[in-house]
Order: C-alpha cells, then sequence, then structure tokens
C-alpha cells in the first residue's frame, strides 16, 4: 500500500504516520526529516537545503525527487511506504507517476490555520528518533525529555511564528493544488482520497483513518 499524507505544516503528519507505519507495517518517508538529517550531517544537501528550510521555504524539487526516488528503491518498500511531506509540489507528483509509483491512497490532514501556531510553537521533537510531543496536546512523561531515551527534547529551529507564517503560506501557494490533483487524477490508477477533520484528537483522527483505509 503506498500512501500520501498530505496537510499544511504542523496539521499531524507526523504524528499519524507514527501510527500508521506500525498498524500497516510500511516505512514512513519524512522528507523533513531526512534533510533535517542531511543538515545535522553537513552533507552537500544539508548545506544547500538550510537556507531554504531556515527561511521556511520549499527545498527546490531537484534536490528532493532525486532523493525520494532513490529511498523507495529500498527493501523496507516492498509492501509500500507512507510519504509524509511529500510531494509538496505539482511538479514532485508528477515525477512520482512519471517514475512508475503508484499512489492508493491521499490522506488530506485538514486543520485551518488559525490552530497551527499554537499547535508548532508548542512541538518538542527528540531528534534522533523522530517521536513528537507537544507540551499540551502530547506532553511528555517528564518535562522536556524523551519518554523513551531519556534524551532531551528540542525545538525545530523552523517552528518560530515568523517562519510558521511564511510555511503556511507555501502550503497553501504550492501544495494545496495537490488536492485538486489527486481528487482528478487521470486513469485507472486514480487513488483513493481520504478527508480527515485534524482538530481532533491524535486518537480519535487515528481510529477514523483506519475505519476508512479498510
Ligand atoms: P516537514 O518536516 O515536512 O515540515 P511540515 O510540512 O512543515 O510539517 P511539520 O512536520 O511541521 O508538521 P506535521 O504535519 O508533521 O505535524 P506533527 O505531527 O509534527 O518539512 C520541513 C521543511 O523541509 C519544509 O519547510 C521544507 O523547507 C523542507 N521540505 C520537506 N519536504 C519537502 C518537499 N517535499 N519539498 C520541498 N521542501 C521540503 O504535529 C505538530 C504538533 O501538533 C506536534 O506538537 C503534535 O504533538 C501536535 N499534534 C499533532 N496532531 C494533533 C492533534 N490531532 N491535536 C492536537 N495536537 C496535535
Ligand atoms: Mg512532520
Amino acid at each position: 500500500m503506498n500512501i500520501i499524507l498530505l496537510g499544511a505544516p504542523g496539521a499531524g503528519k507526523g504524528t499519524q504516520a507514527s501510527f500508521l507505519k506500525n498498524q500497516y507495517e510500511i516505512p514512513q518517508i519524512s522528507t523533513g526529516d531526512m534533510l533535517r538529517a542531511a543538515v545535522k550531517n553537513n552533507t552537500k544537501l544539508g548545506i544547500k537545503a538550510k537556507e531554504f528550510m531556515d527561511k521556511g521555504e520549499l527545498v527546490p524539487d531537484s534536490l528532493i525527487i532525486a532523493l525520494v526516488e532513490l529511498r523507495v528503491k529500498h527493501d523496507d518498500c516492498i509492501n509500500g511506504f507512507l510519504l509524509d511531506g511529500f510531494p509538496r509540489t505539482i511538479p514532485q507528483a508528477e515525477a512520482l507517476a512519471a517514475a512508475g509509483l503508484k499512489i492508493d491512497i491521499v490522506i488530506e490532514i485538514n486543520v485551518p490555520d488559525e490552530k497551527i501556531i499554537e499547535r508548532l510553537s508548542g512541538r518538542r521533537v527528540h531528534p534522533t528518533s523522530g517521536r513528537i510531543y507537544h507540551i499540551k496536546y502530547n506532553p511528555p512523561k517528564k518535562d522536556g525529555v524523551d519518554d523513551e531515551t531519556g534524551d532531551p527534547l528540542i525545538t525545530r529551529s523552523d517552528d518560530v511564528a515568523e517562519t510558521i507564517i511564511k510555511r503556511l503560506k507555501n502550503y497553501h501557494e504550492q501544495t494545496e493544488p495537490l488536492i485538486q490533483y489527486y481528487k482528478n487524477f487521470p486513469g485507472s490508477n486514480k487513488p483513493i482520497f481520504v478527508f480527515i477533520d485534524g482538530t481532533k484528537s491524535p486518537q480519535t483522527i487515528n481510529q477514523e483513518l483506519q475505519l476508512q483505509l479498510k
């Protein structure tokens, strides 16, 4: 099963992916996590990507498409994959189709803009595992540390109000058109489109998703 998770920054793509990857035994491919790892390791890609990510802009299609095309060839994708944060533009979606990768399900997690700033400014992450917390909605057992490892949690450098507003603007301009793209996908490879109200609790959303994916 090949699944795409679509949604604004902070809509809960990563949170839902962490449930779905275990439930469907397919890997979560988060382009944001892959880019952050490249930045941390100071690779050529990381150095280029950082300047865009820090400004809340999308990394150029040419960099990200090659990264995903390589990743989906890994052995762990044999039964499918869960794309979290890709595609983000029409050319990225066209590249997936041109590479012959059939998408079975597109999930749109919808959250109004006014809720996003609170979600992202309260987010804390465990950078090594990608585990996601929220100081109010999903707090760690002990303040500021990861439940499983006890490592300190961090705030993502792009989770500041000014950058969040730019990310939201870019989402509406560049990524939202993918909703119509997949709803109107021509031919027999048209994916199933699932709309989810992302303002409910993470557990309720996951239950609704599981019902719709049956
Ligand atoms: P990326 O890491 O993908 O960031 P994003 O799309 O902005 O999304 P987020 O990870 O911020 O949010 P999310 O939807 O995963 O929400 P989460 O589950 O964490 O990309 C970062 C950057 O990399 C981009 O800006 C761009 O520069 C670059 N990039 C990445 N992919 C690219 C691509 N394909 N092309 C070009 N550039 C690319 O939840 C958020 C918070 O809310 C958490 O604290 C969580 O605990 C809480 N929460 C989640 N669900 C709920 C709920 N139901 N109720 C209450 N709180 C909730
Ligand atoms: Mg995410």
